[in-house]
């Protein structure tokens, strides 16, 4: 293996305790507790796994943490009144709503419910606006994540060839516009995309968030590029359990400049800017 690692799960503990630090201080000085909300609705196991994360970390930052767990068959009314009641409550500065939603609730509608001011996701269709004309948003956690490593780890990512394989709202369309506002040249690659392995290779930064265990092979990594993997699967090993990045680690951590572990990776980094968010929340709205 040739690549440094980048250590996700440092950098994420040095944004907490920033985030920790800050908020004593507003408190000490202010007497504000910053407060997050999240919303559960039904019980997808992996996201009661993230959600209970984030309520543990948002509590060890000094911040207020109010969960909400709805049960499955919650009614589309049901959770609007619920995130018009949190928009109105000035002890919530961060709401969010954890996806994905049941079948039954219309999610485009549920996000766009919740005040743009609280949207510590970034996901509300304004936020979307302001970060698409370069504007100062609510930046989607993942991506921002993902950008501070690479900033860290480049200094100037300007004139740098980016490559994004996947092209959802949460991770892939977000990233692009994150690299782009840093002057790279980007291309969003997908399940379309032709010859992907080739688009791939002219990658100086490639983001894989596409979703399928170890997809990315060492063979589509250009020598020296920096590898980002946004990937969560688990998957059965040898009988076991394990998590996977949508990158074969061991192959691309041959040829790659610098690469990002899964676990300890983009995860950690996540849930650090989503307190940071909260923060942000909390401080605009205080003046
Ligand atoms: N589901 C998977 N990732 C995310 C995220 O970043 N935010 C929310 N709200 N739901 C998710």
């Amino acid at each position: 293996m040739s690549a440094t690692i980048i250590d996700g799960k440092a950098f994420a503990a040095r944004i907490r305790q920033q985030v920790a630090d800050h908020v004593a201080r507003m408190k000490a000085d202010h007497g504000l507790t910053p407060g997050l909300a999240v919303v559960l609705v039904g019980e997808d196991p992996a996201s009661q796994v993230y959600v209970r994360s984030k309520g543990k970390q948002t509590v060890e930052c000094g911040m207020a943490s109010f969960e909400h767990k709805l049960e499955a068959d919650t009614s589309e009314a049901d959770l609007l009144a619920l995130i018009d009641r949190l928009n109105a409550d000035p002890a919530v500065h961060g709401i969010l709503v954890q996806l994905p939603l049941p079948g039954h609730l219309n999610s485009d509608l549920v996000i766009n419910r919740i005040d743009p001011a609280k949207d510590v996701d970034g996901f509300h269709i304004s936020n979307v606006g302001l970060l698409g004309t370069g504007q100062k948003a609510m930046v989607p956690c993942t991506p921002l994540g993902s950008l501070m490593m690479l900033r860290d780890h480049h200094g100037s990512l300007s004139g740098m060839n980016a490559v994004v394989v996947g092209r959802s709202n949460i991770v892939g369309k977000p990233m692009a516009q994150l690299l782009l506002g840093d002057s790279c040249t980007v291309t969003i690659a997908h399940s379309r995309t032709r010859d992907l392995p080739a688009v791939c290779r002219a990658a100086d930064i490639l983001v894989a968030a596409v979703g399928r265990p170890e997809m990315i092979q060492g063979d589509w990594v250009k020598p020296g590029a920096t590898v980002i993997d946004v990937g969560i699967n688990r998957v059965e090993r040898d009988g076991k359990s394990r998590l996977v990045g949508d990158v074969d680690f061991d192959s691309a951590a041959a040829v790659a400049g610098a690469i990002t572990p899964v676990p300890g990776g983009v995860g950690p980094m996540t849930i650090a800017c989503l307190l940071a968010n909260t923060l942000t929340a909390a401080c605009r709205t205080h003046g």
